[in-house]
């Protein structure tokens, strides 16, 4: 393979920060032989800091109503055909208990920025997961919210907060976005929910309608900077009532290789492997086991709503079959030699002294 690159790969497993140049070069230069090479070195490092358990987030769609308008997402604001529901405080804790009772130790309540879930109603429902199941870690992924707000979901027992920065490039963000959303203003939550103690977790899409490969050097340099403990990257994947209809999906093997360097920049990265890397192609999920994620995300909302959480055309994990994803992905895991775990799954600090084992 290309000796330069390969240099470049065994530098970031040593721990060195590399330069937005050198990360641009791992993009632009990647080849079969490369992302070969990384992967491996990434299953290495996923394997010594958290050998082959999968850790599990019971996964709630709590809402698909919202005041937002993404260009991308398929339950913008804009989209009339889009049937919105709203589970109520009953359903939502009854999914938690089911999740509880299927060994989850993690939910993630997640939903579009719908207004009707102010913090006395969301505060509401995280302080009664908790009440009940003392043990079981809260995540929320409900857009941006103030400061205040952040602040007071954390007091009523919110442990982590994903958030997706989408992009790591301002202009980029302005293509994707119409113009009362901001950057900036992403950002700034992202370091709020940092001060306030979360777990925090950013992320993007890969293949994005204008994304370039300098877009995706700033991407891994943000990773680098960040250090979020969680980084959730999936393929972009069109919907057919959003502006994006006709544009063309992010591949399965761009997103592997990048969640191998994320890997390799930040080891004990919690990196899931998404339900649109399991739409983009019917093993993407374990591909993205095996190219160094180490969470899954099965779907514990009703069926009957699942369907119309649609962000993309053609979201796996809908139909009636799939009323236990946990039990299916417990068995794809189990069939690429790893296994889902019980655990909270807090991130690991990762001790310096852990060496991996050099691959050539
Ligand atoms: N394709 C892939 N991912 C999408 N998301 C939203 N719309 C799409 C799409 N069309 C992702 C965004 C968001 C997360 C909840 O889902 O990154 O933050
Ligand atoms: Fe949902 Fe397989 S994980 S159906």
């Amino acid at each position: 393979m290309d000796e330069a690159l390969r240099a470049l790969g065994d530098r970031l497993s040593a721990g060195h920060s590399l330069s937005l140049e050198e990360y641009g070069e791992l993009i632009r230069r990647r080849d079969p032989e490369a992302a070969a090479y990384f992967g491996d070195l990434a299953v290495r490092w996923r394997k010594a800091v958290y050998g082959t358990a999968v850790f599990t987030r019971g996964l709630i769609e709590i809402s698909n109503i919202c005041k937002n308008d993404c260009l991308y997402c398929g339950i913008r604001r804009s989209n009339a055909s889009c049937r919105r529901y709203r589970l109520t405080e009953a359903e939502i804790l009854s999914c938690a208990d089911e999740g509880y009772a299927l060994g989850f130790r993690t939910v993630v309540l997640q939903g579009g920025e719908d207004p009707y879930f102010t913090d006395p109603v969301l505060c509401g429902i995280v302080g009664e997961i908790k009440r009940r199941h003392p043990d079981c870690a809260v995540t929320l992924s409900m857009g941006e919210r103030s400061r205040e707000s952040y602040g007071r979901l954390r007091d009523a027992g919110a442990d982590r907060y994903l958030l997706r920065h989408e992009t790591a490039n301002p202009v980029h963000y302005g293509k994707l976005h119409p113009p009362e959303m901001s950057w900036d203003h992403r950002m700034r939550c992202l370091r709020d929910l940092r001060d306030l103690g979360y777990q925090v977790g950013c992320g993007f899409m890969v293949g994005s309608p204008y994304q370039t490969e300098e877009d995706l050097a700033l991407e891994l340099k943000f990773v680098e900077d960040f250090r979020p403990d969680m980084c959730g990257i999936g393929p972009f994947l069109p919907h057919r009532d959003t502006p994006f209809r006709d544009a063309a999906a992010g591949t399965l093997e761009l997103t592997c290789y990048l969640l191998s360097l994320i890997r390799l920049i930040h080891p004990a990265v919690l990196l899931p492997a998404t339900t649109a890397l399991g739409t983009v192609h019917p093993l993407g999920r374990e591909k993205g086991i095996q190219a160094g994620a180490n969470v899954v995300m099965p779907n514990l909302s009703p069926v009957s709503v699942r369907k119309q959480y649609e962000l993309y055309d053609n979201k796996i994990c809908t139909g009636e079959e799939s009323a236990q994803c946990r039990g299916c992905l417990d068995r794809r895991m189990r069939s690429i030699g790893y296994a889902l775990t019980t655990d909270r799954g807090d991130p690991r600090p990762v001790n310096v002294k852990i060496r991996i084992k050099s691959a050539g």
